[in-house]
C-alpha cells in the first residue's frame, strides 16, 4: 500500500479512535460490578440533595471514595471504609472527586446529626472553629421555632444526601443517632439544655442522670489522670477557646453561636450541681468518643490525651471564673469536682507541683463577677499549706481535717456510693506514685 498522506491521517484517526474505544468504551460495556454490600439507590429527596451537592461545588474540595494509603481519611477515622467498585453502581454521575482540601465524605452519614450539619452549614466556624469551609448559610430550610428541618427544601435535601453517603453503613448509623437524640430531648423534660431557655435554668436530675446512664461506671469512677497545675489549666483554656466555644460559649454557658441551632443545647459548665454530678473519667468518655444522638463531636481523632485531660481540668474552673482569669494565674483551687465514687484524692497544690493538702477550695460561684480576683485568693493562703505535706512521712498525704466534700451527697446513683467514705477502698497512695 502506497503511503499518501490520506493513508497516515487516516491510520492515525483509526489508532486514535481504536485506543479511545478500548479504554473507555470496553471498560464501560463489560466492566458491570455487582452491587456491593453497602449500596442501596438514592431516595428521591436524597437524588435532589446529591444535586445541591454538585450546584454548590461541595465536590471541588471533598472527595467520596478512600483508598487503602488513605487509612484514617474518612470522617476522622470514626467511619473509614476503603471504597469497592460495588459501592457506586447505584450513581449515574459519581461524584469521586480529586481535592481533599475537606475531608473524605464517603463515609459521612451518620456521623454527626442533623443539628450538627445544619449549624456547619450556618457556619463552619461555629462547629469546627479552624475550618476553611465557606458559608452555607443561604440554603434555607430550617424551622427555627419548632427545631426541625423543613422536608422539601433544599436544606432538608442536602443533608438527607449527606446523611446518605456510606448508604447502607450510614443508616444504620443515623438509626443510633436518631434515637439517641430521643433519649436526650426526652430526659431534658424542660430543664436547662432545652432550645430557647437561658443559661441560668438549672439541668432537671433527670437529665443528668440519664448522660450519667450512658457512662460505664470504669470510666465514671476515673478522676482525672493530669494534675491541674498551672500548666495543665492555662493548655486546657487554649484548647477550650480553640475548639468548645463555639459550642459551648466564650462564658461556658453552653450559650456559643452554634446553640440556638442545636437540640439538646450544648452543656451549660457554669451549672455547678451540673458539673458535681459528673465525673472527670465522664467529660473524657464523652469528649473521647462524642455523646451520641447531641451536636458533641467525639474529640479522639482530633485531639491528644493531654489534650482532653487539660481541657477537662480547665472546664471545672469556669464556674470559679476560669474563662476571666489569666493564665498565669489559673489555679487548681478554683476547680470544681464531683460525681466520683471513690474516695477523693488529697487536692493538687499548683505552687509547689504536687498533690498535697490545701484548705477546702472556695464555695462555687454561680457569676464570674462574684469571683473576678479567684487566683490573687489562692496565691496568698496557699502559702500557709506549701509546707505541710512533707512532715508527713511520705505516706501520710491524706487530710486528716475535713476533707473538701466535692461530691453533693446524695447524687451518686445506687451502686456507686463510695464517695463518702474516704480511704474505704482505695489505698492512700503516696505522693512518688500519684506524681
Ligand atoms: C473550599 C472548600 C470546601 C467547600 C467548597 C466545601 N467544603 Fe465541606 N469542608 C471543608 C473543610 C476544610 C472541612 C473540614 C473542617 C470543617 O469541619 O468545617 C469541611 C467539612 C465538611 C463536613 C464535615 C466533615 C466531618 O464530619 O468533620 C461536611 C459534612 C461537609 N464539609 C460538607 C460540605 C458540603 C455539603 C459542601 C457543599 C454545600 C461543602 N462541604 C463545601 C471544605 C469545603
Ligand atoms: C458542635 C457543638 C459542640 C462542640 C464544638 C463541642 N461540644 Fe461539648 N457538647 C455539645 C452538646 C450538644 C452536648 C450535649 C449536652 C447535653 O446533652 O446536655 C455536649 C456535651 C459535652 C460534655 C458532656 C457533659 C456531661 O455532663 O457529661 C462535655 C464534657 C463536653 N461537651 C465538652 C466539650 C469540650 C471540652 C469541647 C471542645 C473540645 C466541646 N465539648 C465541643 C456540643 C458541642
Amino acid at each position: 500500500m502506497k503511503m499518501t498522506f490520506g493513508t497516515i491521517v487516516g491510520g492515525a484517526i483509526m489508532i486514535v479512535v481504536t485506543a479511545i474505544f478500548m479504554t473507555l468504551g470496553l471498560s464501560a460495556l463489560t466492566f458491570t460490578p455487582a452491587p456491593s454490600d453497602i449500596a442501596r439507590p438514592l431516595s428521591e429527596a436524597e437524588e435532589k440533595g446529591r444535586g445541591v451537592y454538585i450546584g454548590n461545588g461541595c465536590v471541588y474540595c471533598h472527595t467520596q471514595y478512600v483508598r487503602p494509603q488513605d487509612w484514617n481519611a474518612a470522617g476522622g477515622g470514626k467511619a473509614a471504609r476503603v471504597a469497592q467498585a460495588g459501592d457506586y453502581v447505584f450513581q449515574k454521575t459519581m461524584l469521586l472527586g480529586t481535592e481533599r482540601t475537606g475531608p473524605d465524605l464517603s463515609q459521612e452519614g451518620g456521623v454527626h446529626p442533623d443539628d450538627w450539619h445544619y449549624a456547619h452549614f450556618q457556619n463552619p466556624r461555629y462547629t469546627s472553629p479552624n475550618s476553611i469551609m465557606p458559608q452555607f448559610s443561604y440554603i434555607e430550610g430550617y424551622d427555627k421555632a419548632n427545631n426541625k428541618l423543613i422536608p422539601g427544601t433544599d436544606l432538608a435535601n442536602l443533608i438527607s444526601y449527606v446523611q446518605s453517603l456510606g448508604q447502607k453503613n450510614s443508616d444504620e448509623r443515623t438509626k443510633v443517632q436518631r434515637s439517641e437524640k430521643q433519649g436526650l430531648v426526652d430526659s431534658l423534660d424542660g430543664g436547662q439544655g432545652t432550645p430557647g431557655l437561658d443559661a441560668n435554668v438549672p439541668y432537671k436530675d433527670k437529665h443528668l442522670q440519664y448522660l450519667r446512664t450512658l457512662v460505664p461506671d470504669t470510666w465514671k469512677n476515673t478522676r482525672s489522670a493530669m494534675p491541674p497545675s498551672n500548666r495543665s489549666l492555662a493548655h486546657g483554656k487554649q484548647i477550650y477557646v480553640v475548639n468548645c466555644i463555639g459550642c459551648h460559649g466564650e462564658n461556658g454557658d453552653g450559650n456559643g453561636p452554634a446553640a440556638q441551632y442545636l437540640n439538646p443545647r450544648p452543656f451549660n459548665f457554669k451549672d455547678v450541681n451540673a458539673q458535681q454530678t459528673h465525673s472527670e473519667g465522664q467529660y473524657y468518655h464523652f469528649l473521647l468518643f462524642g455523646l451520641p444522638g447531641s451536636a458533641m463531636p467525639a474529640w479522639g481523632d482530633y485531639l491528644t490525651v493531654n489534650d482532653i485531660w487539660d481541657v477537662i481540668n480547665f472546664v471545672r474552673t469556669i464556674p470559679n471564673g476560669g474563662l476571666q482569669t489569666v493564665d498565669s494565674q489559673l489555679n487548681a483551687r478554683q476547680q470544681v469536682t464531683g460525681g466520683v465514687a471513690g474516695p477523693a484524692p488529697a487536692p493538687f497544690d499548683s505552687n509547689a507541683e504536687q498533690w498535697t493538702i490545701l484548705p477546702p477550695s472556695p464555695t462555687p460561684v454561680q457569676s464570674p463577677q462574684a469571683s473576678p480576683t479567684g487566683g490573687n485568693q489562692r496565691s496568698q493562703s496557699s502559702q500557709n499549706t506549701t509546707a505541710t505535706p512533707q512532715g508527713g512521712g511520705g505516706n501520710s498525704i491524706r487530710p486528716t481535717g475535713p476533707v473538701p466534700n466535692v461530691t453533693a451527697p446524695g447524687q451518686e446513683p445506687s451502686g456507686t456510693t463510695r464517695a463518702n467514705t474516704p480511704g474505704a477502698l482505695i489505698p492512700t497512695p503516696s505522693p512518688a506514685t500519684i506524681r
